[in-house]
Parts: structure tokens; sequence; C-alpha cells
């Protein structure tokens, strides 16, 4: 009995894994075990031999379940440690070397094109995401109940007695949203810089969308601003062109679809070529060769005055696109939900 209880610890300390640890089991204490077959004898032992083998089984049985209770609890916890450890995240942010953390991918889409902007001779502007009224939608020439805001879907913040977000017309607390697009930006560059302005604004915008493989509620936009003497139309299509080319290579080219926004008059949606299939057609693109990427105008005469510049001085035109599409299309992503799911082996591929 000592000998097999002596071999039954040394199994048990000997399993490596869960399912050795279960092999040992079997082997310790099934029927076919040692002290299975011990305990079948017992009935045929006269009484005073079966109290002294039934104890010295018992004692060998506790002896062995506890080793092994203590056996599974310490494997199961080194697997855990394994499995965090495999798990576990790098947050360094560094751009060096497999398995290190890097910048997210629009953060990176972001960063580029402002290089390629600033390296264009525009400055970088930034507003706040929090805005009011007036910034978001009045100052751009939508009055309250326009019927083109409902072009956005805004979600408003109810701050109570506390608004500290400028002096603008919108003060009260209703009056304050998550700003929409980066076009306000545009209202609180013009309204401290006289012109020239030559500036892109980059930034988080938000609206009450749901969620799917083209739409986020949260997502970043970056809105151009130029503002000079006799700025045209052809500036703006010039501009765009640029920085279509300079950004995706010369393979891609933009171009200018009549449409409709009530802070640029005239307005157009911006198109480049698909960047996936270069102009051929194919499942992304619709088969039209050409991909959306924003909006721009020029800048409605009502904006600039509302910003106290004199429009039969000045001209300008603005543009806006959506970073997250763009950085979609650049690397030929399905889904915009992808990117914030924060599955680090999508994210490790950029
Ligand atoms: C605007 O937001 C205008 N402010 C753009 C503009 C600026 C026009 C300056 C004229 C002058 P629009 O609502 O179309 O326009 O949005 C612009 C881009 O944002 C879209 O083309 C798209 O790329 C992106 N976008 C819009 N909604 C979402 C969303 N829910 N998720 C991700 N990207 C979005």
């Amino acid at each position: 009995m000592g000998d097999a209880r002596a071999r039954g610890l040394a199994a048990v300390s000997a399993a490596a894994s869960a399912d050795e640890l279960a092999e040992v089991e079997t082997t310790l204490f099934g029927r076919k075990s040692v002290l299975g077959q011990i305990k079948q004898t017992l009935g045929s032992l006269d009484h005073e031999h079966r109290a002294t083998v039934g104890r010295a089984l018992n004692e060998a049985q506790l002896a062995l379940r506890e080793a092994h209770a203590a056996a599974a609890d310490d494997l199961s916890t080194a697997a855990r440690r394994e499995q965090l450890r495999s798990e576990q995240l790098d947050l360094t942010e560094s751009l060096a070397g497999p398995g290190r953390g890097h910048l997210h991918l629009v953060t990176q889409t972001t960063e580029r094109l402002e290089d390629v902007f600033v390296g264009m001779g525009f400055t970088v502007s930034e507003g706040p995401q929090a805005e009011t009224d007036w910034y978001n939608f009045e100052a751009l020439n939508l009055p309250a109940a326009h019927p083109a805001r409902s072009m956005w879907d805004t979600l408003y913040l109810d701050l109570g007695e506390r608004t500290e977000l400028g002096d603008g017309e919108g003060g009260e607390a209703s009056n304050v949203l998550l700003r929409t697009h980066t076009s306000p930006v545009q209202i609180r560059v013009m309204e401290v810089q006289p012109p020239p302005i030559y500036t892109i604004c980059p930034g988080r915008v938000f609206r009450r969308d749901t969620a799917d493989a083209s739409h986020m509620p949260v997502f970043h936009q970056i809105e151009g601003l130029v503002v000079d003497r006799g700025i045209s139309f052809t500036d703006l299509a010039g501009t765009l062109e640029e920085f279509t080319s300079a950004y995706f290579g010369k393979a891609i080219s933009s171009r200018l679809r009549p449409s409709y926004f009530p802070f640029t008059e005239p307005s157009a949606e911006f198109d480049i070529t698909c960047v996936l299939c270069e102009g051929s057609g194919c499942q992304t693109c619709g088969r039209t060769g050409w991909i959306e990427l924003g909006g721009c105008g020029m800048v409605h005469p009502n904006v600039l005055s509302n910003c106290g510049i004199d429009f039969e001085e000045w001209t300008g035109f603005a543009f806006g696109f959506g970073i997250d599409r763009l950085a979609l299309m650049r690397h030929g992503i399905d889904d915009l939900r992808d990117m914030y799911t924060n599955d680090t082996r999508f994210l490790a591929q950029f």
C-alpha cells in the first residue's frame, strides 16, 4: 500500500498538463487502479484485517486526492498565467520591430495628410469637439430650423448651467453639441485670423449614425480652408488634384461633381480614382472607377460676413473629407468597424 501511495504521489507531481493529470487520476482512482483493486479485496478479509487495511486505504486515497487537487490548482494557475502572457498587449508607442505597439492607422493617416498639406503651404488648426450651435451650424449659413440641418444627425449635450465654449451666439446649454463635422473650425480660424488664410483642420467628429461597414458614430475628418484675394473655383480644383497625386501617387486623380452644402456656393462632391482598381471599375467603386471622398466649394459670402470678412475683397474655398474612409480605401480594408475593435492581429498589419 505504501508503495502504491508513493508511486501515486510521484505520478501526480510528474503530470505536466491538465490532460496528463486527468490520465493520472484514472490510473490512481479507477476500478483497475492498485488502490481500486485493494478496495475490491476488502470484503474477503477478516474483520480485524479489514479495519487496518481499510484505514490505510482511506489515508492513502486522501493523501492522493489532496496531492491531485493541489497539482490541478497549480497547473490551472500556470495555464492562466501563460494565457495572460500570450494575450498581453504591448502598448509601447514605437514604430520599430514586430510585437511593438505603433500609432493607430487613423493617427498615421492624419499625420501623413498633415505632412502633405504642410508641404503645400498650409498651416494646421484645431478646434473643440464640443461646439455651440453657432459654430457648428448658424455661422455656417445654417440658421435654426434650416432643412439642411438634417444632413447631420446631431448629438446634443446637456451641460446644465455650464457653458464655457466661446462667445458665439449659441451660449445656452441646449445649444451645445458634439461637432458633426470639422467645418466649425473654419469659423474659429476666420474669426481670429485676417486673410490670407491657408489652413487645414483635422479632428474627431460625432454623428448619431449607426456603425456599419462605412459609418461610425465617432469618426475623423480633415477640413481645408483658403481665403485670399482672387481665389476661384479653379484654385479649388487644382489644389485637390495636387493633393490627390501627392498623397495617392500619379495614377490617382480627382474630379468634382455638382452638389449642395449650405456653407459653400457653388458646392461639389470630390471624387478620386478608385485606389483599388485604379479606375477600371470594381465592386468597391460600384464599377464606376471613382470613389467619393468628401465635399467642397467656394466659401459662401454669408459665412465670410459672419466672420467679419469683406466678401467683396476676399474669396475662398473649403473642402472636408473623412479620414477613416480614406484609410479604409488606401489599405483595401472592407469594414470600417475593424479599425476600432482593437484586435491586435488586425492593427499589427499597418
Ligand atoms: C461634411 O461634413 C461637410 N462639412 C464637408 C464640407 C466641408 C463640404 C467644406 C464643403 C466644404 P459630409 O456630411 O458629406 O460633409 O461628410 C464628409 C465626409 O465624411 C463623407 O464624405 C465621408 O467620407 C465622411 N463621413 C460622413 N459620415 C461618416 C460616418 N458616419 N463614418 C465615417 N465617415 C463618415
